[in-house]
């Protein structure tokens, strides 16, 4: 796979990339990550990328042309390379992620992902270059960076070959629709706590059994809305 990252701040990203999981997977050659400064591409002769909004308010705006001409750019040279692409403009107005778009996103050869700042992007860039608008949970953050940084690693991890164990990305939360069953690990007594006995007693279907029933508690309790779908 190959992911390309426009953004006004490429060296936010790098030390999250360079660790790791997905620090292996680059190596590995399970993944080629580009960043890419849309300030490179900006015609103004002050490098701006932003302008105030029409219509008033507050803040400032990305503008198209400096996004328009970079996306450009990562196409041109990715051309030929790549059949299944999709551009994404990182946006809190965006439909909200799951982790079923993340196994949609790691069958994709190609990720464009668009990183906002200041009050957000010119909507022409949502309309007219970006395949969705998404979004990483319904809140603000200062810059699509972070958001960005979440979407590689949610996708990345689940590229064949990239965990270690390729069972682990299957059993895990939100996979059945649920939260994932407590874990526990040695030693069997801490502070004076013990570990649940079932899991001690080698039992593989009492176990299963027992944390079926935990996961299903914790989701009523945390998060009702999963049981409901
Ligand atoms: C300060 S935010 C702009 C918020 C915008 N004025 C609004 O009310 O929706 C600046 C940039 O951060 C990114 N961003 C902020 N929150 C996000 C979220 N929850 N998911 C994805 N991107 C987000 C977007 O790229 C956005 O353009």
């Amino acid at each position: 796979m190959r992911i390309d990252v426009l953004t006004i701040f490429p060296s936010m990203l790098e030390p999250v990339l360079n660790e790791s999981i997905i620090k292996r997977a680059r190596v590995a050659g399970k993944v080629d990550i580009r960043l890419h400064n849309i300030r490179d591409y900006t015609l103004d002769k002050h490098r701006k990328v932003d302008d105030r909004p029409y219509g008033g308010g507050c803040g400032m705006v990305m503008m198209p042309q400096p996004i328009f001409s970079c996306l450009e750019s990562v196409l041109k040279k990715a051309r030929g390379k790549t059949r299944l692409r999709r551009i994404l403009l990182l946006s809190a107005k965006g439909r909200k992620l799951e982790q079923k778009d993340f196994f949609k996103l790691s069958r994709y050869e190609h990720l464009v992902l668009i990183c906002g700042r200041y009050e957000g992007v010119d909507e022409r860039v949502a309309h007219d270059l970006a395949d969705e608008e998404v979004s990483v949970g319904d809140y603000v953050l200062t810059g699509g960076e972070i958001p960005a940084m979440v979407v590689i690693d949610a996708t990345v991890r689940l590229l064949p070959g990239v965990l270690g164990n390729e069972s682990s990305a299957k059993f895990e939360s939100f996979q059945d629709g649920l939260l994932e069953y407590p874990q526990y690990t040695r030693p069997a007594k801490f502070c004076g706590k013990k570990v649940p006995s079932v899991l001690l007693t080698g039992d593989h279907a009492k176990i299963a059994a027992w944390r079926k029933k935990e996961a299903l508690k914790i989701t009523k309790k945390i998060r009702p809305d999963l049981l409901e779908k």
